[in-house]
């Protein structure tokens, strides 16, 4: 994951404590929680939202949604009229098209939300930037009401944004750009501002567990499976208790995940309404459908609707879809026809979307069984769609019997996502009360880096043989030297290193090394040999130290002729969603400034 290993926060000559804010930055929601030094088992949710005329100013997470009007304008969250055009969904547009699937790409949503970029001549990126900063200003003017001027300027601001496990690294990147370009890093009264990420369901999980600790049923060696069920994606996750207070979990088998989240549900339903409505569907004002899909499922049946649900729903068709003889007819009885959507109607929008999911928490259940020899105690679920009646009926169908499924009511839910990242941070800066401490997680890809190895006859393909003609040694190209492989378990403090030599020209003039580009897959097991179609490059890693092979060891090759050689050290650190990465010659570490890290956002 692009970016450094998060640290301790760097205390200012003028620091005055330490503000922790979480950003869960949704495809339909975003939400953010904060806390301060000494108040960490107190996490306030940003509410207070901006709106003329909508009711909703008290909810826990506002649409992540903008509109661009005349001279540019900016309008988001709920200050949107809720009927009018607006660009939702731009979250899955971070990802280039090869990683969002053919139904999803291909989706009127997204064909939507394309369209409206193209009409505005912005790029996602922009778009995703200007929301950010809104929703930055607006979360600063909150915590400034809330612990005062004084604390806002001198404090060091932490700052952990959530994002999907199962992005791939670019994007995560790309949302750290916005990040910076939205001013959330700007400099207050000279107190730098630490970045550094989370996944999202780990910060679910680190605030689901955080709420159940004191608990008298959790004990040490459970495992629990957290699935995190949101708009665009549903990420799953899986953690043992290893220690109950303060609480120590480490992850226990890999993550999974999938785009399946409500919004391929509203789609569904949608089309729901397209079939019934047939003809008159085109014939009705886009706002008018905007609208009736709000009232009558957003906040109506999808909240609502049950597995045991009977109820039939009757919904007036506007006046505007009606043929003439239709109108005349409406004269006579004075009331609106009106189109009957059935419980079965209603369950075939679900069902595909919730299959997909069960499919999902089914893997993470076998996977624990296999790997613990028992199921798991709790599937927990959580997210705006972990929150629907109709999900937890038919999770618990499935696998009520074998695992108790769990469902917070209220907010709680919600929030998970931006507590957990407070949490996480808060447990790692040692600060407040609320501690989950995340021992060992397991990787979801591999990183390595492509090299040269001394050629072996037995392990080698001959295409890559090559005879370097400084040392005079037959090498293989093209050879991939994985640091960290996929369902390794990874310790947070403990780097993965790997040594690394190369040969210079002893007479040759003083250089920079070549760059060190660093891969990952998600193929397993990596394949040992470089190819391009599996394997991604990550990032470059740039020497910016000029070395002088008059310096460094010399050798002397089979023909007697003498070269240098460079050994280094090339050291991983994992941490949370962060990876980071380092250079060591000679025990020391290249400093910061004589490694610079390029990553790839294509
Ligand atoms: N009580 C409820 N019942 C059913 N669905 C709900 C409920 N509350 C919220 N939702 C739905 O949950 C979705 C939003 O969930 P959430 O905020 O977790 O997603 P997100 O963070 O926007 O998406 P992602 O995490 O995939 O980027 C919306 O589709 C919303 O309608
Ligand atoms: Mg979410």
């Amino acid at each position: 994951m692009p970016s450094t290993p998060p640290k301790s926060p760097r205390k200012s000559a003028n620091s005055q404590g330490t503000v922790i804010v979480g950003i869960d930055f949704g495809t339909t929601f975003s939400g953010v929680a904060f806390t301060w030094s000494n108040q960490v088992d107190k996490i306030e949710i940003i509410t207070s939202w901006d709106a003329d005329t909508s009711d909703n100013t008290d909810e826990c997470k506002a649409p992540t949604a903008i509109t661009y009007g005349p001279g540019n304008k900016v309008t988001w969250g709920y200050s949107i009229e809720p009927e009018s055009e607006q660009l939702k969904w731009v979250k899955l547009l971070l990802l280039n098209d090869e990683d969002i699937p053919e139904e999803v790409r291909t989706s009127d949503k997204i064909k939507k939300a394309l369209e409206y970029l193209q009409k505005h001549k912005k790029t996602a990126e922009e778009a995703v930037t200007t929301f950010l900063r809104h929703l930055w200003e607006h979360s600063i003017d909150c915590i400034t009401r809330s612990i005062s001027k004084g604390m806002v300027n001198y404090a060091q601001f932490h700052i952990v944004i959530t994002l999907p496990a199962i992005w791939p690294s670019y994007a995560r990147e790309k949302m750290r750009l916005a990040a910076e370009q939205a001013g959330m890093l700007d400099k207050r009264m000279g107190v730098e501002t630490q970045l550094t990420f989370i996944s999202e369901p780990e910060a679910a999980a680190i605030a689901t567990l955080a709420d159940m600790e004191g608990r008298f049923d959790v004990k040490d060696g459970d495992t629990f499976v957290v699935a995190d069920c949101g708009g665009g994606t549903v990420d799953l996750i899986s953690y043992k208790l290893i220690q109950a207070e303060p609480m120590i979990v480490k992850e226990c088998v890999k993550g999974s995940g999938g785009l399946c989240g409500a919004v391929f549900l509203d789609e569904a339903f949608t089309n729901v309404l397209k079939s019934k409505f047939g003809k008159k569907w085109v014939k009705m004002d886009e706002s008018n459908r905007r609208d009736m899909v709000r009232t009558q499922w957003e906040t109506g049946i999808k909240r609502n609707f049950k597995m045991s649900s009977k109820k039939s729903y009757n919904i007036r068709i506007p006046m505007e879809c009606l043929l003439v003889k239709e109108r005349r007819a409406i004269g006579a009885s004075a009331s609106l026809p009106t189109i009957t959507i059935t419980p079965e109607d209603v369950r075939e929008a679900f069902n595909p979307v919730v299959e997909k999911i069960n499919r999902l928490i089914n893997g993470q259940i076998n996977a624990v069984k296999e790997k613990e020899g028992v199921s798991p105690k709790y599937v927990i679920l959580v997210g705006g769609f972990g929150r629907c009646n109709y999900l937890y009926d038919r999770v618990n169908e499935i696998f009520g019997a074998e695992v108790e499924v769990l469902q917070a009511k209220g907010d709680k839910p919600w929030t998970a996502i931006c507590r957990g990242a407070v949490i996480h941070a808060a447990t790692q800066s040692g600060i407040g009360k609320l501690s989950v401490q995340v021992q060992t997680r397991v990787a979801r890809a591999s990183y390595g880096i492509c090299l040269s190895e001394p050629w072996d006859t037995r392990r080698h393909d001959p295409e890559d043989k090559y005879l370097c003609e400084i040392d005079q040694k037959y090498f293989a190209r093209n050879q991939m030297a994985w640091l960290l492989k996929e369902i390794d378990e990874i310790a947070a403090q403990k780097p993965m290193s790997l040594s690394v030599e190369r040969t210079f020209d002893c007479n040759g003039p003083m250089k920079t090394p070549d760059d060190v580009e660093i891969f990952e897959t998600n193929i397993f097991p990596p394949p040992t040999r470089w190819d391009p179609e599996v394997i991604k490059e990550l990032c470059s890693i740039k020497w910016e130290t000029v070395i002088d092979p008059h310096t460094l060891p010399k050798c002397k090759n089979r023909i007697g002729g003498a070269y240098s050689e460079l050994r280094y050290r090339f050291e991983m650190n994992c941490s949370g969603e962060s990876v980071g990465f380092a250079i060591y010659r000679g025990g020391k570490k290249e400093g910061s400034k004589s490694v610079k890290v390029d990553y790839n956002t294509r």
